[in-house]
């Protein structure tokens, strides 16, 4: 056991009561990155405090937006961000360090394509193996330079300026890439249209308005544009809490028996909550209810209710972008509904902070319940009664979760390496967790 290592053992009652779960940590990454674009300063508060969003911040420090951080007393950090506006960023005197961090890499990238400077990005282990070309690709044909050494991996070096605006059709539903092109097209003469197979998390659609960029959408094309170029103007922000995070949370309590769990203050963008509509459609007692709109997203509260009869289902490949990051968590769900949940057209997992395909079912296989992948597939048996035993996260935070969470209904402890990957979305993750434990 090293430290960063941890033992969980069943839930020793039921978990009930409301957490508020961290800020979103997409809307963090966006709202610290456009208010580093704008001209004048922003104040963004409810900013998540996690590895990733920590890697944005000194990321645009790096490229000399003026940032100041505060601690808000209530977990989230209150920032203000002076933006460098139509100066542009200066290049930065060291690589620029992304972390873990597949979305401050990726919308770095577009950021810096459209500015005379020049930046070497590098991440650690997991987001050096991570493709790179999907963002390098368009952005070079609209004139960026990017230089890498690892066969479109990080390293890279950006060298930006002098942009043509384009009409990109992506083969993948990705809103770090779709978000990637609309920034380098606020600094190219024109429109800069992308288009997906299905949309992705429209977070950048939403937000930009609030920075006076206007964004043009058409649904049924899925496809989103900008007309540069543009400089955003400074605004305030508040970043509502991540659905990814409070997942976690609600298929806790879901899984823990005679539990009720409340999550607050979750944004309940449509985009996102895929998750919770498809625990809905296995039996799964949960609901949604928004109650007002923050950053241009609807937020509310998510209830689960331990005691719904689980049935498996097929999430389909169109229902994916929805639910990118939570199939993990769902999988483990599945372990208790009854039949075989298989999940279509998730080959994007293979390539996230590890390849998920592979952990889940390995990992769930360890814990006694049967399961397996193919190249775009993932398929899970149920019920299954979960015994304990040892798993790695691998250094990806939602594998830590995911194994927590199963370890609250195995019959014996479950001890998980490198646990501290939490760190990378939702540190206090095991506090909220205690928190909603009774006796
Ligand atoms: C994110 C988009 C998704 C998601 C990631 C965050 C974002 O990735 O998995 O956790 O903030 O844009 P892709 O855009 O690669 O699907």
């Amino acid at each position: 056991m090293t430290p960063s290592d941890r033992t969980i053992g069943s839930a020793t009652g039921p978990l009930r009561g409301a957490v508020v779960v961290p800020g979103d940590k997409s809307l963090s990454h966006r709202a610290v990155l456009f208010a580093a674009l704008a001209e004048g300063r922003s104040h963004i508060t409810g900013v998540l405090d996690s590895a990733d969003v920590r890697s944005t911040l000194s990321a645009v420090a790096a490229l000399g937006a003026g940032i100041a951080v505060r601690d808000s007393g209530s977990g989230g950090l209150d920032v203000y961000v002076d933006g460098w506006g139509d100066r542009g960023p200066t290049s930065p005197t060291a690589p620029i360090d992304c972390g873990n961090s597949g979305t401050t890499a990726r919308l770095l990238m577009g950021v810096l394509a459209g500015w005379d400077v020049e930046a070497t990005l590098v991440g650690d282990e997991s987001l050096s193996k991570r493709p790179m070309a999907r963002v390098t690709d368009p952005l070079s044909h609209m004139g960026a330079r990017f230089e890498s050494r690892g066969g479109g991996m990080l390293p890279v070096t950006v060298r930006g300026g002098g942009l043509r605006p384009m009409a990109f059709v992506s083969d993948i539903a990705s809103a770090q890439v779709k978000s990637a092109v609309l920034l380098a097209g606020l600094r190219a003469c024109g429109r800069t249209v992308v288009s997906e197979p299905m949309t992705s998390r429209d977070h950048t659609e939403r937000l930009l308005p609030a920075f006076g960029v206007e964004v043009g959408t058409d649904e049924a094309a899925c496809s989103a544009w900008v007309d540069g170029p543009c400089v955003p103007i400074a605004c305030d922000v508040d970043v509502p809490g991540d659905p990814s995070s409070a997942a976690f949370l609600v298929a806790a309590g879901l899984l823990v028996p005679r539990s009720t769990v409340v999550v607050r203050y979750v944004c309940l963008n449509p985009t996102r909550t895929g998750a919770f509509e498809v625990l809905r459609r296995m039996g799964a007692k949960v609901s949604m209810s928004t109650e007002q709109v923050m950053a241009g997203e609807p937020v509310g509260t998510v209830t689960a209710e331990h005691g719904g009869a689980l049935r498996a289902t097929v999430v389909s490949a169109e229902e994916v972008p929805s639910l990118v990051d939570e199939v993990p968590i769902l999988a483990v769900v599945a372990t208790a509904a009854r039949g075989t949940t298989r999940f279509e057209g998730v080959s994007e997992l293979r390539v996230k902070e590890s390849d998920r395909l592979a952990a889940v079912a390995a990992g769930l296989r360890s814990l006694g319940a049967d399961a397996r992948s193919g190249p775009d597939w993932l398929e899970v048996d149920g019920p299954a009664r979960l015994t304990g035993g040892r798993l790695d996260s691998l250094g990806d935070h939602r594998l830590a979760m995911s194994w927590a969470v199963a370890a609250l209904v195995a019959l014996a402890p479950v001890a998980i390496a490198r646990f501290d990957a939490v760190d990378v979305s939702y540190p206090d993750f095991m506090r909220d967790v205690s928190s909603l434990m009774r006796p």
